[in-house]
């Protein structure tokens, strides 16, 4: 895939430059929780390539789903905070992201200033990918870069619309995704096993179809598991699901169903908690006031078979509930079986919940590559269309 592509041929100097990174990261007590591959540090690498250069970078991001509402947990302040540590300065926070007033601060920055503009999926253009929105944003500057290949499966105005509206380019650590990925997919090695999990269902949900498609068999896990187990009249006790996923689940276990490979026993617990007592119990006897929190020692055998013979493995979502370190072993125990095959096969890991994991096992030097894109990855790697990257296509 041939991008226009920012390098060295590009000038930057004393242009503002309006940077989209991903900044959708897991904040404990008010503080970004991340490791050496986390979005941040990643997106911070890409920020000094342009202040070194002289550009007045103004940084565009989101966190979670606001919904075009303006709501205080998902500031972008204490992304302002970690980068600035991570680049020795201080970084102010617009919360104005449009207008004369961000404009006008804009004016008083000098070549290697940073900026970060508030949330941007506060304001409702943002998912509807608003021209006006887009052309409001372009004004403020005199190029757009894309720096964050996880959220360029969305057709958003900070991703898609923008691109149309100003000189545009694909950030480094952008290209160097899509390369490593785009490699990959050209040649991927047979056996090809998926392991998903995690709570985003829907992007994965379709994404899964084309990987059946092609041949994987995939581990499910997590809350995406749960859509399957209705499907087969299991119970999933007080968990959550989203029930429009089920008729899919039934359709994809109906085509696929000798490829797609369900945990046989799970873990359930009463309560959400540390500590919590838990027990392990078959699928098929999970009770109506049940949670389920992990997948079970039998799965992880069986999972680790599938992985065991793979030459290509994707892993993206956690398998349980890992922000309770309990409820984490499933996950812990597969990603260690992945990590143990480098060398012998093409590993890919990635996703929000899914490279914090990787951090906390000091595993991010274990896989292939360690892509910051969830959604995003999958959607590459089943060969669909990123709204992101197709507009920046030469
Ligand atoms: C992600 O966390 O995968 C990206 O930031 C995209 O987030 P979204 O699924 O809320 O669009």
């Amino acid at each position: 895939m041939k991008l226009h592509a920012l390098n060295n041929r590009v000038s930057v100097k004393d242009k503002v430059v309006l940077l989209r990174i991903d900044s959708d990261i897991p904040i404990v007590r008010g503080l970004v929780n991340e490791g050496p591959d986390g979005r941040i540090a990643r997106a911070s690498v890409g920020i000094e390539w342009l202040r070194q250069r002289g550009a007045k970078v103004v940084v565009i991001g989101h966190r979670g789903r606001p919904n075009g509402k303006r709501i205080a947990a998902l500031s972008m302040s204490p992304v302002a905070k970690r980068l600035g540590q991570l680049l020795g300065t201080t970084i102010p926070v617009s919360k104005y992201i449009t207008g004369p007033n961000v404009d006008r601060q804009i004016q008083n920055m000098q070549s290697g200033d940073i900026l970060i503009l508030e949330n941007i999926r506060f304001l409702p253009g943002e998912r509807k990918d608003d021209i006006e929105l887009a052309k409001k944003l372009a004004q403020l500057a005199d190029m757009y870069v894309n720096d964050a290949f996880a959220v360029s499966h969305r057709c958003h105005a900070s991703v898609h619309a923008i691109a149309n509206q100003l000189p545009s380019y694909a950030g480094l650590e952008l290209q160097r995704e899509v390369n490593v990925l785009g490699k990959l997919l050209r040649r991927p090695g047979s056996p090809f096993v998926v392991v998903l999990g995690g709570k985003k269902i829907h992007t994965k949900i379709e994404t899964l179809e084309a990987f059946l498609k092609n041949g994987a068999h995939v581990c499910i896990g997590g809350a995406l598991a749960h859509p399957f187990y209705i499907a087969q009249g299991c119970e999933i006790g007080l968990s959550f699901v989203e029930k429009t996923d089920v008729p899919l689940a039934e359709r994809l276990l109906e085509r696929y169903g000798d490829q797609i490979i369900l945990p046989e026993d799970v873990v359930t617990v009463k309560v959400i908690r540390r500590k919590a007592p838990t027990t392990i119990v078959n699928r098929k006897n999970v009770g109506k006031k049940d949670y389920l929190v992990d997948i079970g020692p039998e799965t992880i055998r069986r999972f680790s078979t599938e992985i065991a013979s793979a030459k290509t493995i994707v892993w993206n979502g956690s398998l349980g509930i890992t922000e309770t370190p309990d409820f984490a072993k499933g996950t812990h125990a597969i990603v260690k079986r992945i990590a143990a095959r480098k060398g012998s096969a093409t590993t890919i890991v990635g996703g929000g919940d899914t490279v914090p994991v990787v951090d906390s096992l000091k595993l991010n030097q274990s896989f292939t590559l360690v892509s910051t894109g969830g959604g995003a990855m999958m959607t590459f790697l089943a060969g669909q269309d990123l709204p992101g990257l197709d507009v920046l296509k030469i």
